[in-house]
């Protein structure tokens, strides 16, 4: 992995959004028809349902802007091959196909960057709609099984085309400078779908330094047969941190597009704690909305979106150009550090029974404050082996009329930059 802007481990939020034909027909985006749970005519046709004619990119943008993110990634192009953007290398796009003939990826694009919100660009490697796609098959190896090789992806008949191939990767690549070139400045390009063939297939790492040529300093997700520049964990929350720059994608509900059948939502509290959990990790959280083929927003999705922004707006600093926090064993739950080390910013995700419990520190504590009401907490000390450098376990006196109803924030400031001890205690000798 390699090192990576800044402004991306400092956005901490971001916001993805999975817009296309898909949302027309309560259907999985792409996956659909690749399990064959819709024919591809059929997943094909609801581009004619494709209306966005209520679709304002402006108001998107003001709801990114007061969900508190940093960055917006938007799906240009899915598996499916539909792209959003006027592409002059296919037909199939929803500027020649759909009711709306406005370019979708310009117009939201605009309206983000005037609002000072990165613009991130999802593109799916794969493609399982273009007829010089399913050519070849991983690595240039025939499976044994053909049985099991899923038409979209690779022959059937164990035959491969390496010159529909060539001209597939060509195609990728013009498409892809049509993303990278047609709309500005893109901060960072989010790959999807590198599985299916190899580093060597996609044209890697060439590829790589023609999509940087547009912008040097262009961001490139995981998802890139090993070139990218950050994780991208999905779904499932991580236990342990991943290395380097990270972001965990999610869903509010269960399904990346709209689907009205899909009523498991989240609650607002659970997204503000798994958001925690990703910067106390020093990761950032990419939030899916999934908008319905008008071009509206599912009001249970604008409203987690709302929610989020009104939680963080009182809580920024401890949130942006900050830290990891410190492990659980020092502390049950999350937190980050300034950086300049010398204010700990605790995440308590609970109404606490006595008081808040803080293990390890070493330095002397100048102010605790309740960061959403500026309410100043006194705390105690007990424990600890001053003469063996063994700090006291730390008692701070929140009661739940103190708390925030979702996460309290408690901002410790501290004398010098923050020190934990980490030993496993000793047997006092001399006292
Ligand atoms: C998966 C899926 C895709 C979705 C993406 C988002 O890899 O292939 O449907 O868009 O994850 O992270």
């Amino acid at each position: 992995m390699t090192q990576v802007p800044e402004w991306f481990t400092n956005a901490k939020l971001g916001i993805f959004i999975h817009f296309g034909i898909y949302a027309v027909g309560d259907v999985s985006e792409s996956w659909s028809f690749y399990h064959n749970t819709i024919s591809h005519e059929d997943y094909m046709k609801q581009i004619d349902g494709f209306t966005c004619e209520k679709f304002d990119a402006d108001k998107w943008a003001d709801l990114i802007k007061k969900s508190g993110a940093k960055y917006s990634v938007f799906t240009t192009k899915h598996h499916d091959g539909v792209a959003l953007f006027d592409t002059k290398y296919s037909d199939l796009s929803t500027v020649k196909k759909s009711p709306y003939k406005n370019d979708i990826v310009k117009e939201f694009t605009d309206a983000i960057r005037k609002r000072d919100i990165r613009v991130g660009m999802y593109y799916s490697l794969i493609d399982w709609s273009h007829p010089d796609y399913a050519t070849v098959y991983e690595n240039g190896k025939v499976p044994e099984d053909l049985s099991a090789v899923n038409k979209y992806t690779s022959p059937t008949d164990g035959k491969q085309d390496e010159e529909a191939w060539a001209r597939f990767v060509q195609f990728n690549r013009n498409q892809m400078g049509e993303v990278l070139g047609n709309y500005g400045k893109v901060d960072l390009l989010w790959f999807d779908g590198d599985w299916e063939r190899s580093a060597e297939q996609w044209g890697l790492p060439e590829l790589k330094d023609y999509l940087k040529s547009f912008n040097k300093d262009l961001i490139i997700n995981s998802r890139f047969c090993g070139y990218g520049d950050y994780k991208t964990p999905e779904q499932g929350i991580p236990i342990t941190r991943p290395e380097g720059a990270w972001e965990f994608c999610t869903t509010i509900n269960r399904s990346w597009g709209y689907r009205p059948s899909d009523n498991h939502y989240k609650t607002l509290n659970q997204i503000i704690r798994m958001f925690c959990d990703c910067i106390h990790m020093g990761g950032n959280m990419l939030l899916d909305i999934g908008p319905k083929p008008d071009g509206t927003i599912d009001e249970r999705q604008e409203a987690i979106l709302l929610g989020l922004g009104e939680w963080i707006e009182p809580h920024k600093e401890a949130i942006f150009d900050t830290d990891e926090g410190i492990m659980h064993r020092y502390f049950l739950g999350g937190s980050t550090i300034s950086k300049d080390k010398q204010t700990l910013y605790l995440f308590v995700y609970d109404k606490p029974e006595e008081s808040v419990c803080l293990k390890g520190l070493c330095n002397k504590i100048k102010d605790i404050t309740v960061l959403h009401s500026g309410k100043k907490l006194g705390h105690v000390i007990h424990g600890g082996v001053p003469w063996f450098n063994i700090p006291g376990t730390t008692w701070i006196e929140l009661t739940p009329e103190d708390c925030h109803e979702h996460v309290t924030v408690l901002k410790v400031e501290l004398e010098g930059e923050i020190e934990m001890y980490g030993g496993s205690g000793v047997v006092v000798s001399h006292n």
